[in-house]
């Protein structure tokens, strides 16, 4: 949008929080408050963006500047309110003289079309100033818009208004568009006697009528859009609906999911045709799934890569590729490193870390996995040990391709198995293993005959043991 410039408020201190972590670092589907809004706000192509840091600067600009290195900083002063720190967006808009879109770090779902259309609708009617509202059932704690025979003439905040006013149920989203010279003058004019002793930019639209400048306030139905965040009620309320957004628009897009209030998907992730998501799914980060999966129930995936036709049941992963066609689960814990070839398993109860498992190689059952890596075609026997760690270092186990490897193994590593090569049921395998050799370490079995029946009389398993004879 031409001659526009945007201004992210992100100064306040966000006390309702009682949190160690600002306000806007707060993140709902994935991403932080103040993200949603640099996002929205980096998307409406305008001459410059600016957002207004102060409390916990530090931590906010070094957020902004690593996801968002276009987005310039301003920082508010001593004086507090909403209309300083858009004074202090200003500064850094000096030449400035087209309209200036005002959007609070706190109203995570403003879309950018509700945005291009309240500027349209600015430019339109020739304003000075225009600023979204929307009726509430409970308008508690935001600001109420006075009209006077359903002529706009201000914004009362809750803290400074009347009974009668605090009945009003039409608030002040805090979304606006301002004639950037009309702002910079009437910012000069706004005092701090208030309820509150700040410098509310809110006072700019009464100032502006009284001076007899066209402002016009534009109701929108859709409350969520300018819900904002102050405590962290809202914060999951808000986080519910948006969740309930995202879910509704897989749906739409060709993905199957069942209980869509127990399935929660990050903004960030994205879903191939035809997927299944069940119960309790939860896909956060970059976790891309492929078409035809399914994946769930009570499945939490972040930063997973999925191919297409690959099911996932009752697991929980992180930054790991499973291929297509390959099966994962249930009960199975996938840590960063993992790699699951086309068509292999990691089946019930099993571990895995730093693993790059082949092409149809399996792990069913009960086994731990960490530093190795396992050829194509490969069978680890169930409850199988890959022992990587010696106390001080991590060391990596290596098995061929087309392997078979007995149950109740551990591989004490270094150690490499070599293509085709066998193991035998309860070996530890502590030397490497050539191609096609059987491993086994036999350690003589010994059988003391009538023991249970000397040692245990009486027992049950004494009696059981004299019954057979
Ligand atoms: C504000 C509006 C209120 C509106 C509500 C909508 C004012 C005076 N009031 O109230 O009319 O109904 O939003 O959500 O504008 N901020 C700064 N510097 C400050 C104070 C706040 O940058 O000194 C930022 C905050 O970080 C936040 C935004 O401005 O992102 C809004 O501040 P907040 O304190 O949440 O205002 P509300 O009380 O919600
Ligand atoms: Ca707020």
């Amino acid at each position: 949008m031409s001659n526009l410039a945007v201004v992210v408020l992100a100064a306040g201190e966000g006390t309702r929080m009682k949190s160690a972590t600002p306000k806007v670092l707060h993140r709902i589907a994935g991403l932080e408050l103040i993200g949603h809004v640099l996002s929205t706000a980096t998307s409406l192509s305008a001459h410059k963006v600016v957002a207004v840091l102060r409390h916990e600067r530090e931590r906010l600009e070094s957020y902004v500047s690593a996801f968002y290195p276009n987005v310039a900083i301003a920082e508010q002063d001593e004086i507090p309110g909403t209309g300083r720190a858009v004074e202090a967006a200003l500064a850094e808009l000096a030449h400035f003289d087209g309209d200036v879109v005002v959007l609070s770090g706190d109203v995570p779902l403003l879309d950018v079309e509700s945005i291009g259309s309240l500027v349209e609708i600015h430019r339109e009617l020739g304003n000075k100033a225009t600023l979204v509202s929307t009726v509430l059932d409970n308008p508690h704690g935001y600001g109420r818009i006075v009209r006077d025979r359903g002529e706009l003439i201000g914004i009362v905040e809750q803290k400074d208004a009347s009974d009668s006013e605090r009945d009003i149920q039409e608030v002040n989203a805090g979304v606006y568009v301002f004639d950037a010279q009309a702002l910079r003058d009437t910012l000069e004019r706004v005092g701090t006697n208030n309820a509150q002793g700040e410098k509310y930019l809110t006072d700019v639209v009464g100032i502006l009528i009284q001076a007899g400048h066209k402002v016009s306030a534009h109701q929108i139905t859709d409350k969520w859009l300018v819900a904002g965040i102050n405590d962290r009620v809202q914060l999951s309320e808000v986080e519910a609906e948006l969740n309930r957004r995202i879910v509704t628009a897989w749906q739409m897009a060709g993905v199957t999911i069942q209980e869509p209030s127990s399935t929660w998907i990050d903004v960030t992730v994205s879903l191939g045709r035809d997927v299944t998501l069940l119960p309790g799914t939860r896909l956060h980060g970059l976790t891309t799934i492929g078409e035809g999966s399914i994946i769930g129930p009570d499945t939490t995936l972040t930063d997973v890569e999925v191919g297409e036709g690959v099911r996932i049941n009752r697991t929980d992963a992180t930054s790991s590729k499973i291929y297509s066609g390959a099966t994962v689960g249930p009960f199975a814990f996938i840590r960063p490193g993992t790699e699951l070839g086309a068509d292999g398993k990691i089946g019930a109860f099993v571990e895995t870390k730093n693993a790059q498992i082949g092409k149809g190689a399996k792990v069913p059952h009960l086994s731990y996995v960490g530093d190795a890596s396992i050829g194509e075609g490969s069978n680890i026997g169930a409850g199988t040990i890959f022992a990587n760690y010696d106390g001080v270092n991590k060391h990596r186990t290596e098995i061929g391709k087309q392997a078979r490897t007995g149950s109740g193994n551990v591989f004490v590593a270094p150690v490499k198995v070599g293509d085709g090569a066998y193991t035998a049921a309860g070996s530890t395998i502590r030397r490497d293993v050539e191609p096609g050799a059987l491993a086994l370490n036999p350690a003589a079995q010994k059988n003391l005959a009538g023991w249970v029946i000397q040692n245990r009389p009486g027992s049950k398993s004494a009696i059981a043991a004299t019954d057979t004879e």
